[in-house]
């Protein structure tokens, strides 16, 4: 009977996504048949609303284009007001009244700001990264934009690109879980719903292995590394049932991936069955000439024949579409196939049958910066934050005396914001100083001093202002200024009975075309910090950056060293209740930290070589000068308390096909405050048909304990957890021996061995 139930359930939603496709087709089919070749080339056609225009008034060729159907969507306009001008003339005097498609970078929230996406991996909390997008979706959306930018899920092994700062880390494991929380929480389970947003999964594909970590750079991979490493959260963000995907800047196996029909349609339709529509990067396509594969018309073309439904910006569609048409280069059956997607978004989005339902003057009052919102983002950014160093328990420090903030961070709301927070993030941001005051409260007295500029390197402090924005003002008679504020710093500091020292990067370092070769802390911002420790006063280093970066000298020579990240609206907060013990940091590095950047790329998941580092034998894999291990690996981060691990307990040594493996550790909280631990499962398949990594993440487990309780942790194993794409690119496992680690990071681990048939 229970059976009969599900099956007529089954049915009925069947018939109804049947009906539901059935209906949205018909509308399809009969708008298009109205539709000339130019207009259904103008739905292919983003664009943005006229470089940011001012007040209310609509660039001139803007309304122009709208009004002849030339445009499909607009990009990152900057106001609720010029988004409606735009719908106004679309649905009103346009052709067939086609409704606009508005996106945005909502990259980690709209006003309420998130920290980036990897500080916000570091929290391995799914229900709240799910939370945070969420809630940007909810306020994104009360401003008319039903469509962002996000989640970016590019694997990136190399510090040295800024990008990293966008992604979840270097691990496909965790990578592929933060794509599906953030389209759950971008989405819904009901795209038309006003408060759920389409998302686009970013960048397709492998934009994070650009080689030396210079941004756009040219990317070459084996198929087995793309499949195994680099793809894995792209099809999960499929698999979450994204609405589009963007393509990315770089080469995938020698062609662009806006113009690679082996990525766009072989793989991603035919292989992974994507339905939704896809959208280049910004100028992609003309970006196509420069990789050499020939003119305008030529790359259009190619891109259109490979799968791509949508132009970012370069108008090479629009303006060679036709032309190419007319000259047999493509058939009326692709534009027909591109606009047809794009249709779909508007239809699944309501846009046909209400235009204007995601402008709304009133949620836009009540649903941003909500009292909820900000307090999910102080609890996001507070769970994001790694300690990755505290001797001597030198924190968590009292709420009583005076502490000394120094730095040219510390008391910036700027720079906690991130480079991606330019159309939203209005309401007030909390600076470290403002954070310690707050959850301080009176009986801390909290002093500031700059203490130095953020950079001495005259390139770097040129290169800094993002999106053609004026640069931070440097002063004119730098020695003397620099003397004045280390004068001033060591000042504040004699006063105090703790130093925070908080460095780190400018938010215009990292994000889009920030590559670095430097990842250390600046010379001049070092030079400070050198002063402070000699003070011989206790120094909490916090840093602020959103990159992993290079700190041997700072590890060896500092007691505590935080990793706050670009924590967004409520970062001092966050930091705050760090430093004060109000919350036990529980964050966890997901990319490695090197030594140095001659290491890079470094990252946890490596192969073996066929000559692992040994000490003794100089003829094996490492370097003359350093060792191999990076400086924290990937799942480090410290507690205030201490947690023991057990041996492993598995339930079988011996399995067999589908059967099921526990394995099972005791975790003891062995320190004297409540905390949470996150659990990580390693394995590694020593011997198969391709070389393997070391280990590879398959699950993990936070865990809250009180001070000496012990809880036993089960991790369930299946033959899915070995399995991996052989070189003939079938994902499968092949029956051998598999060690199992569970540890607390990456490098700090238990083992036990199991042997596995078929
Ligand atoms: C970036 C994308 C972004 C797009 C639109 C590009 O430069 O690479 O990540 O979504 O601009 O702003």
């Amino acid at each position: 009977m229970k059976r009969l139930g599900f099956l007529l359930l089954l049915l009925t939603s069947f018939l109804k996504i049947q009906g539901q496709d059935g209906k949205m087709n018909l509308f399809i089919n009969d708008l298009m048949n109205k539709m000339t070749i130019e207009e259904k080339i103008g739905q292919l056609n983003l664009n943005n609303s006229g470089g940011f225009v001012t007040g209310s008034t609509v660039n001139e060729q803007t309304p122009r284009k709208i009004r002849e159907g030339k445009i499909g969507g607009i990009i990152n306009a900057s106001s609720m007001d010029i988004m409606k001008a735009c719908m106004d003339i679309a649905v009103k005097e346009s052709p067939h009244h086609i409704p606009i498609l508005f996106g945005m970078d909502v990259i980690n929230g709209f006003q309420t700001i998130f920290p980036i996406p990897l500080a916000m991996s570091c929290s391995w909390d799914m229900a709240l990264i799910e939370k945070s997008a969420r809630i940007a979706a909810q306020e994104a959306t009360a401003n008319g934009i039903e469509w962002t930018y996000s989640p970016m899920v590019d694997i990136a092994r190399d510090p040295r690109w800024g990008r990293i700062a966008e992604g979840a880390g270097e691990d496909p494991f965790l990578g592929s879980q933060v794509a599906k929380a953030m389209i759950r929480g971008y989405q819904g389970n009901d795209l038309s719903l006003n408060n759920t947003m389409m998302a686009c999964v970013k960048h397709f594909a492998l934009y994070g292995a650009a080689e030396a970590g210079r941004d756009y750079n040219t990317v070459d991979m084996s198929k087995v590394t793309m499949y195994n490493d680099y793809l894995p959260p792209y099809k999960a963000a499929i698999d979450a049932g994204t609405g589009s995907v963007m393509t990315s800047f770089n080469l995938v196996d020698g062609i662009p991936s806006s113009g690679n029909h082996w990525l766009l349609t072989e793989l991603l339709r035919n292989q992974w069955g994507f339905k939704g529509f896809v959208v280049t990067d910004y100028t992609a396509i003309n970006e196509m000439i420069n990789h050499g594969m020939g003119d305008l018309q030529t790359v259009s073309a190619l891109a259109l024949k490979a799968g791509t439904d949508m132009d970012m910006i370069g108008e090479g569609f629009l303006s060679t579409l036709k032309k190419s048409l007319d000259e047999g280069k493509i058939t009326i059956k692709d534009i027909d196939i591109a606009c047809r997607r794009v249709l779909e978004a508007k239809y699944k989005l309501g846009l046909f049958d209400d235009p204007y339902r995601y402008m709304n003057a009133e949620r836009a009052k009540t649903d941003v910066l909500t009292p909820e919102n900000l307090k999910t983002a102080q609890e996001i950014a507070t769970r994001s934050i790694v300690l990755l160093k505290n001797d001597n328990h030198i924190l968590p420090l009292k709420k009583s005396g005076t502490i000394a903030v120094i730095g040219p961070l510390g008391n910036s709301g700027k720079d906690v914001k991130g480079s991606w927070s330019f159309a939203g993030g209005q309401g007030k941001v909390f600076s470290v100083v403002d954070g310690l005051k707050n959850i301080g409260g009176n009986s801390v007295n909290v002093l500031y001093a700059k203490g130095s500029e953020l950079t001495d390197n005259p390139i770097l402090a040129k290169n800094e202002a993002p999106f053609g924005m004026p640069g931070r003002k440097q002063s004119s008679d730098s020695a003397i200024t620099c003397r004045e504020l280390l004068k001033e710093a060591l000042l504040t500091a004699d006063k105090a009975d703790v130093i925070v020292a908080v460095l780190g990067e400018s938010s215009s370092w990292t994000g889009e075309a920030s590559s670095m070769t430097d990842i250390g802390i600046q010379k001049i911002q070092q030079k400070l910090l050198k002063a402070l420790l000699a003070t011989g006063k206790p120094v909490v280093l916090v840093l602020i950056n959103g990159r992993p970066m290079t700190l041997a000298w700072e590890n060896a020579n500092v007691s505590a060293i935080l990793e706050a990240w670009i924590g967004g609206t409520e970062a001092g907060n966050a930091v705050a209740n760090i430093l004060f013990g109000d919350y036990n940091p529980s964050g966890k590095l997901t990319t490695t930290f090197p030594l140095s950047v001659g290491q890079i790329p470094l990252y946890y998941n490596h192969k073996n070589t066929g000559r692992p580092m040994d000490p003794n034998n100089k003829f094996t894999s490492k370097y003359l000068d350093s060792s191999n291990d990076p400086l924290y690996p990937f799942g480090y981060g410290l507690s205030y308390t201490t947690f023991e691990y057990s041996d492993i307990k598995l339930s079988k040594n011996q399995l067999k096909g589908d059967e099921k493996l526990t394995a099972l550790v005791t975790l003891t909280n062995t320190g004297k405050v409540a905390g949470e631990e996150i659990v990580q499962l390693y394995i590694q398949d020593p011997a198969a048909s391709i070389s393997r990594p070391v280990k590879e993440l398959k699950n993990f487990r936070k865990i809250l304990l009180q001070p000496g309780e012990k809880k036993d942790i089960n991790f369930d194993i299946t033959v899915n957890d070995l399995k991996f794409y052989n070189s003939e690119l079938k994902f499968d496992w092949e029956p051998g021996d598999f060690i199992i680690y569970i540890g607390s990071n990456s490098r700090n681990v238990k083992s036990a061995g199991v042997n596995w048939i078929k």
